[in-house]
């Protein structure tokens, strides 16, 4: 049963594996499919396809087997994403296998809430704070 939580909202859902109906974004069971599956907003401008930088998430626990691990595609694809850190990953690449605490990093947040909407943002730097 892994727990998955996201922050800052601070909101964890719990659910068996093999268990969630595909909703059709991001791969199975990935981050982005358990959030749309429990009604959680993340971003994914590209419907999940690898194809944008909008799903990007930091992981904030120890998730050594708790994660698939990163393949060359989610990481030339998250090579672009602003603000990267050792700690990102795409939400809707990264297939969950076990308890995992994620961050959606505050830029992000920001971006969409003053309207930004669903844009790749592959190139795009941070707004600048009000
Ligand atoms: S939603 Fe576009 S790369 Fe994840």
């Amino acid at each position: 049963m892994p727990k998955v939580t996201f922050l800052p909202a601070n909101v964890t859902y719990e659910y068996e594996t093999g268990k969630l109906p595909y909703g059709e974004h991001g791969k199975p069971e990935s981050l982005l499919d358990v959030a749309e599956h429990f009604g959680f907003h993340l971003e994914h401008a590209c419907g999940g396809n690898n194809a944008c930088t909008t799903c990007h998430v930091i992981v904030k626990n120890n998730t050594d087997g708790n994660l698939t691990e990163l393949d060359d595609d989610e990481a030339d694809r998250l090579d672009k994403a602003p603000g990267l850190t050792i700690h990102s990953r795409l939400g809707c690449q990264c297939v969950v296998t076990g308890d995992v605490v994620v961050e959606i990093p505050n830029w992000n947040i920001n971006y969409v809430s003053e309207g930004g909407g669903s844009i790749n943002l592959g190139g795009a730097i941070p707004l600048p704070k009000k």
